[in-house]
């Protein structure tokens, strides 16, 4: 059986948030993870310093199952099925100790595969550290408090070909990932839990930037026992560098997106749309990468949202599909807005709407992209077109029938960059020699007073990002050649 078990499917890191929610359970304040190299004899640890257990609460902890999952549980219990102690810790090693201080006493038992593979007379939970393994619980002598659980003989580690790099990159999986799943644990500047991995804090993740002001925070919604908050975060032109990377997370921007659902504070799906859609399902795309929902299940909920062993996936009961899909639908679109539009400067209030240069018109069979001649660098060309006229229109009809959508769909969704527009990293120098002679001809041809064409070009794409230079145009434009 136990060897079934062993399949559920965990991974290292996910395996180690279980053995962390039973410190925390246990109302541990510091949990020190040890990850210790040595080829096939490695081992990894996990020292708490909780309430620790005493002889027979530990031994009803080794045992599968004693508690049932139907039990009610204290509000800020991470446990539900009475597994994961041992279904985490076999998924990982064929060695589990667990030794635990009470009133100053320790206490020591453990579980070998090999050893209950080769008993045909039932079970035996055996006693105190392997035999060279005395020295792996002294860390929990020494702290005289809470609990050790010790993995050895890593084989669903340490499997052929696995080096000691391979080791390192693992140990960084899991710091990401246990960032991510105890960050409102972690999280200044009243830390509730202090994790360590060999020695080395491990600093929370926040996937919703709240602390950035460009971040969107929709007010929370409580929907009966559940809490619902919305989050739209910044355009990628808005963060610096190591924002974009970091606010990736574990996965990625695209994989990060959709619902994030804690039980008790503690991270059960990091972004998901839950099965949410209109007929067909959402799937994840770019264009809504930068929707990121908090959702807060209490731990009572946990048959209605079918939480699974692994405590990784849970479900919307029926009653709450339609109030989700709708919050979800706000986010998404929200979301879209933002990754579509650059970051944009803030307009002012009562500021004139800027003239475009490209329009969408959207029709029954969809969107497509035209040049709108009402933008002052198309409608004085064709004003001044004369028997020019038709071949400029079919220039411009030419350029919107071949705009590249897909290509710069690819390039905005793949590229570490936007692509660039509105003058975007181009020398000042470079978009006066466009702005001048438009200035001219609102001057010379359309009689406009210096100051009414300047304004209009305040109020002209892309110029209106350029006011300064705007400004700058001097009030006779022909002294500048
Ligand atoms: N670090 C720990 N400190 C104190 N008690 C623990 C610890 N780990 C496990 N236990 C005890 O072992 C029991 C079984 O744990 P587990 O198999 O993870 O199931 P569950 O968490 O669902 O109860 C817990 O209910 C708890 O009583
Ligand atoms: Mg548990």
């Amino acid at each position: 059986m136990i060897e079934a078990l062993r399949g559920l499917g965990y991974s290292t890191a996910t395996a180690l948030a279980d053995i962390i929610d039973n410190s925390l359970s246990a109302n541990a304040r510091n949990v020190s993870l040890i990850f210790s190299w040595a080829g096939g004899r490695s081992h990894v640890a996990v020292l708490d310093d909780g309430k620790g257990m005493d002889a027979l609460t530990l031994d009803l902890a080794m045992r599968l199952g004693e508690r049932s999952p139907l039990d009610q549980r204290e509000a800020g219990d991470l446990g539900r099925f009475g597994l994961g102690l041992k279904t985490a810790s076999f998924s990982q090693c064929r060695r589990l100790t667990v030794a635990s201080v009470n009133r100053g006493e320790i206490n020591c038992l453990r579980w070998d595969l090999d050893v209950l593979a080769a008993s045909d007379d039932g079970w035996h939970l055996l006693e105190g550290p392997a035999d060279g393994s005395e020295g792996l619980i002294a860390p929990l002598a020494d702290a005289g408090k809470g609990t050790l659980v010790l993995w050895e003989c890593l084989d669903r580690i340490v499997t052929p070909g696995f080096k000691e790099q391979d080791f390192l990159d693992l140990i960084d999986m899991v710091e990401r990932h246990l960032a991510m799943v105890f960050h409102r644990y972690l999280s200044e500047p009243r830390p509730k839990l202090r994790l360590t991995i060999n020695g080395r804090s491990v600093s929370p993740w926040d996937p919703f930037m709240a602390s950035h002001p460009a971040t969107y925070s929709s007010p929370v919604v409580p929907l009966g026992d559940v809490q619902v908050q919305c989050h739209v975060l910044p355009h990628k032109d808005r963060l610096t560098p190591d924002e974009v990377e970091s606010g990736g997370g574990p996965h990625g921007w695209t994989a990060q997106q959709g619902f994030y659902v804690y039980r008790n504070e503690r991270l059960l799906v990091a972004g998901s749309w839950l099965g949410l859609g209109h007929g067909r399902s959402w799937t994840k795309e770019e264009a809504h990468r930068l929707a990121r929902i908090r959702l807060d299940i209490p731990n009572s909920a946990d048959a209605a949202w079918k939480i699974d062993i692994r405590k990784s996936s849970a479900k919307p009961p029926v009653g709450l599909r339609p109030a989700l899909t709708r919050l979800a639908e706000d986010a998404r679109s929200r979301a879209r807005k933002v990754f579509a539009h650059r970051g944009q400067p803030v307009r002012v209030g009562g500021a004139k709407p800027v003239v475009q240069a490209w329009r969408a018109e959207h029709f029954k069979g969809g969107v497509r992209y035209r040049i709108d001649d009402s933008h002052p660098a198309v409608r004085e060309v064709l004003d001044q077109a004369g028997h020019l006229a038709p071949q400029i229109k079919a220039m411009i009809r030419v350029i919107e029938e071949t705009v590249p959508v897909q290509r710069m769909w690819l390039d905005t969704a793949e590229g570490k960059e936007t692509p660039r527009t509105g003058f975007a990293g181009e020398a000042p120098a470079e978009v006066r020699s466009v702005l001048l002679p438009m200035y001219r001809n609102f001057i010379l041809r359309k009689a406009m007073s210096p100051e009414l064409a300047r304004e209009r070009l305040l109020s002209t794409e892309p110029f209106h990002n350029y006011p300064e230079l705007v400004r700058s145009l001097p009030d006779v434009p022909d002294a500048e050649g």
